[in-house]
């Protein structure tokens, strides 16, 4: 069985302030390790609202937290506002985000989220959206490619992938996540901590999914959906997605909507990451609403 262990899960029901009898929402509930550690303070009255484009994992979520107290929701971020008004619910008292992939969908070998097996080019989050990655590395042109890596990725050689990656499908499709990564690794100069397409994985991912534009999108309607007084917790895993929340948490601090209950973000203890090295790069973030 894969195991998907919550990350900073101590910190973010501290930080969201669980009251028994509110309102929360997970607004990516996974395998619902956050959501069960949540569950728990809500008391009898208290409700759970989980959500996820994954079906996969809401069902998964399903089993695990079977509970009169929590609604589990199909839902994207940018989906958020509109599925909470379609629940009847107008206010929370915290909402979370933990952004990236869960271990269940990493560790997938028909969802192609690691360059490390013969795995179908896919990342789609949602398996009923039509994009996957095999049609952006296919079919994109070598421009588009380059810019996806360059901004998503924030790959410095992205116009030499690009280049390759025009090269290599010139022959033949490139269906697998190994072909992939193994024609990143032929252009790059190895040698870093990280596997070389490590970048370009994330790019693609990004690019798939529409990440940024759902995270912003997400982050800045759930403003507007907490109870005054109200908090914000976003765990993010890469510069980029830190970046957005703090971007957010700053434009609403500064419009008076949210106070910023972090200066600077919060990272795992040296304990949490001895036990799960995938905590290593988490940073989280957490406002009130005013
Ligand atoms: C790191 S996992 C969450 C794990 C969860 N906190 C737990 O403890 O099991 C991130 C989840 O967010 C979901 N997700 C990512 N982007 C999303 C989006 N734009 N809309 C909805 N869900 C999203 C993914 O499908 C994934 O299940």
């Amino acid at each position: 069985m894969i195991v998907h262990l919550p990350v900073m899960v101590r910190e973010v029901v501290e930080m969201l302030d669980i009251r028994s009898g509110g309102t929360y929402v997970d607004a990516t509930v996974g395998l619902g390790g956050h959501a069960e550690e949540i569950v728990k303070l809500l008391g009898s009255e208290g409700k759970l609202i989980g959500m996820d484009r994954d079906g996969e994992a809401l069902k998964t979520a399903g089993q695990r937290l079977d509970n009169h107290r929590v609604v589990l929701r199909k839902s994207t971020f940018s989906g958020l506002k509109g599925a909470m008004i379609s629940l009847g619910v107008r206010e929370a008292d915290g909402i979370l985000f933990d952004f990236g992939v869960s271990m269940m969908q990493f560790k997938d070998p028909e969802r192609g989220f690691s360059f490390s097996a013969w795995e179908p080019l896919d990342m789609r989050m949602d398996r009923s959206q039509k994009m996957s990655a095999e049609e952006i590395v296919n079919d994109y042109s070598q421009s588009e490619l380059e810019r996806i890596l360059r901004e998503y990725g924030e790959e410095r050689l992205a116009r030499k992938i690009a280049r390759a990656i025009i090269a290599a499908r010139t022959h033949t499709r490139i269906r697998t996540c190994s072909e992939l990564a193994q024609i990143v690794r032929a252009v790059s100069w190895g040698g870093g901590r990280h596997h070389p397409a490590t970048r370009t994985f994330q790019a693609l991912r990004i690019a798939v999914n529409d990440e940024i534009r759902e995270i912003d999108e997400g982050l800045r309607s759930s403003v507007g959906l907490l109870r005054r007084g109200g908090r914000l917790c976003a765990i993010s895993y890469h510069s980029l997605e830190d970046r957005l929340v703090k971007h957010v948490i700053r434009d609403s601090a500064r419009e008076g909507v949210l106070r910023a209950l972090t200066k600077k973000p919060l990272i795992p203890s040296r304990e949490e990451i001895r036990n799960n090295p995938s905590a290593r790069s988490a940073k989280m973030r957490c406002a009130e609403r005013a």
